[in-house]
């Protein structure tokens, strides 16, 4: 779907997420949200939060699972993405932090695996993510599972591609700043979502945005691999959609 712009497409977003939400309580159960960060779903984030303020959305039945961290992190670092959705959301709404889960950027190497079956277990045994947030990084990227990212992969340590660490780099003061690795949910993981919501703006996506929807499905790009599910939209703002 291509709209006039970004702030419409968010709003359109954060309304659909909100009717998520409202519809589970409803039925008495718990919503489990796959979110994304980076630059692009802010404007749903803050519409989310002006709907709590102003209209009354409750998140208390809301569970997250975000999709990645950097690796090495410390939580509290401002690089990180548990403090990048502290401040874009979590601390403006009224979830519980027992409901809120991050991969942990400051866990030893060796217990990784076992960290990462288990937020895979986590998901499951909440029934599975209603639904995902994407942005795209412009390697293809969704998530961090770049190139080479096989479709059926589940949460792992991966390393980052040159491309997004430069894309990084502003945040982190230099590239070589920018860690080496991080902890991603897998294409697998995000594919089981009930629906899968990829965002994107502006010109700079365009190309990506052209290779993911028409492009050969491929691990080149991992993000074509969302060519082979029912349950994905593409959000896109007119920039995003000009070379299709
Ligand atoms: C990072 C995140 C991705 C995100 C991408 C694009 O690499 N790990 O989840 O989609 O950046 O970021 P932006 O939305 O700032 O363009």
């Amino acid at each position: 779907t291509v709209y006039p712009d970004q702030h419409i497409a968010s709003k359109t977003v954060s309304r659909r997420i909100a009717e998520l939400i409202k519809a589970k309580q409803a039925k008495g159960e718990k919503t489990v949200l796959g979110l994304a960060t980076g630059a692009t779903p802010v404007g749903v984030y803050a519409e989310l939060v002006r709907l709590h303020k102003e209209e009354g959305l409750s998140f208390r039945d809301v569970v997250t699972f975000n999709l990645d961290e950097y690796y090495p992190m410390q939580p509290t670092a401002k690089q990180s993405y548990v403090t990048f959705m502290n401040e874009n959301l979590f601390d403006h709404i009224d979830i519980e932090r027992a409901n809120i889960n991050i991969p942990d950027g400051t866990l030893p190497l060796e217990e990784i695996p076992a960290f990462c079956l288990e937020y895979e277990r986590k998901i499951e045994e909440l029934g599975g993510l209603d639904l995902q947030v994407l942005g795209i990084g412009r390697t293809g990227h969704i998530g961090f599972n770049e190139p080479g990212s096989a479709p059926n992969s589940g949460t792992r340590l991966v390393t980052l591609d040159d491309l997004t660490r430069r894309d990084a780099s502003r945040d982190f003061g230099g590239k070589e700043n920018v860690p080496t690795k991080a902890i991603t949910m897998g294409i697998g993981t995000i594919f089981k979502a009930r629906e899968i919501v990829l965002m994107a703006w502006n010109g700079k996506k365009a190309s990506i945005i052209k290779k993911a929807v028409e492009g050969e499905i491929s691990g080149e790009v991992p993000a074509t691999y969302l060519q082979l599910s029912d349950n994905v939209e593409f959000v896109l703002d007119q920039d995003a959609a000009s070379e299709l």
